[in-house]
This record gives C-alpha cells, sequence and structure tokens, in this order.
C-alpha cells in the first residue's frame, strides 16, 4: 500500500442539503486527510474542461448544468490507498446500486445528483488534482489524535 491523492468534490446537491461537515468527517474517519479544501462555483468552462472525458456522453450538458447550478467544495484527500478509498465511502456511482453506509447511498438523490465526485484511477487522480490546485496549495500535516 502507498500514500496517495485524490480529489473529492461534493456536488451542490451535497451542499445544499447541508451534509458537508458529515462527508468530510466519512471521509477523516476512514483516515482520509483533507490536504486541500476550498469552495467554488464552477463556470460552465471549468465543468466543461473538468467532465471532459464525458464530454460524448448523452448525459454530459446535464452534467454541466447540474455542477454549474451552486456552489461545490473541491478537497484533496490523502492517505493509503486513498483513490479506492474514496471511492469505497462514495459508493457506487447511482444511489440505488450503493452500499449500505456508503455517502451516496446515505446522502444522494440520483446518479446525477450523486453528492460526491472520485477520482476512478491514480492517473486521474493527479490529473484531477492539478486541475484544480497548484502543489503550494497542497498542506500536508501529521494527524496527532487524542
Ligand atoms: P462522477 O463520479 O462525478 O462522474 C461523472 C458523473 O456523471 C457521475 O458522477 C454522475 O453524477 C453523472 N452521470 C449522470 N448520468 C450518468 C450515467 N447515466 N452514467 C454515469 N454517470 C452519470
Amino acid at each position: 500500500m502507498a500514500i496517495e491523492r485524490t480529489l473529492s468534490i461534493i456536488k451542490p446537491d451535497g451542499v445544499e442539503k447541508g451534509v458537508i461537515g458529515q462527508v468530510v468527517a466519512r471521509f477523516e474517519q476512514a483516515g482520509l486527510k483533507p490536504v486541500a479544501m476550498r469552495m467554488a462555483h464552477l463556470s460552465r468552462a471549468e465543468a466543461e474542461g473538468f467532465y471532459a472525458v464525458h464530454k460524448a456522453r448523452p448525459f454530459f450538458s446535464d452534467l454541466v448544468k447540474f455542477m454549474t447550478s451552486g456552489p461545490v467544495v473541491l478537497m484533496v484527500l490523502e492517505g493509503e490507498s486513498a483513490v479506492a478509498k474514496n471511492r469505497e465511502i462514495m459508493g457506487a456511482t447511482d444511489p440505488a446500486k450503493a452500499a449500505a453506509g456508503t455517502i451516496r447511498k446515505d446522502f444522494a438523490s440520483n446518479i446525477e445528483k450523486n453528492t460526491v465526485h472520485g477520482s476512478d484511477s491514480l492517473e486521474n487522480a493527479k490529473v484531477e488534482v492539478g486541475y484544480f490546485f497548484r502543489e503550494i496549495e497542497l498542506h500536508p500535516y501529521e494527524w496527532k489524535k487524542a
């Protein structure tokens, strides 16, 4: 196992439902440290660029519309196997298929309003972290838990 970094986004539905704190708590409780965090209201160009890989998909324009509909929380999570761990904590993309106890099972409305985004591979995590954060904006630290 290795220490990795991955990009997490709390989507507009998560912000509007008032679950920012609960989502971040789940990451911390699972050993994923937020080492960068900021709120943003994505422009259309920013959302289109971020989801460029989905450009040809039928849901692309709705996805961009939704992701620009309100503020989001952008985070970099650091920890052992952070990419896979984050995906496990999030649950399946479609909340109807997500396992009990996952973020999407507990908070998401549907496959579009699914509360969180997480990088799907280490390679994409590097690209996605770099899309929103400069190296100087990442702040690693050690936990000294009681
Ligand atoms: P996310 O992990 O952010 O990556 C792409 C997003 O597209 C995905 O979560 C979903 O919220 C959204 N999406 C909307 N419709 C679909 C669909 N039919 N299949 C996959 N993703 C979809």
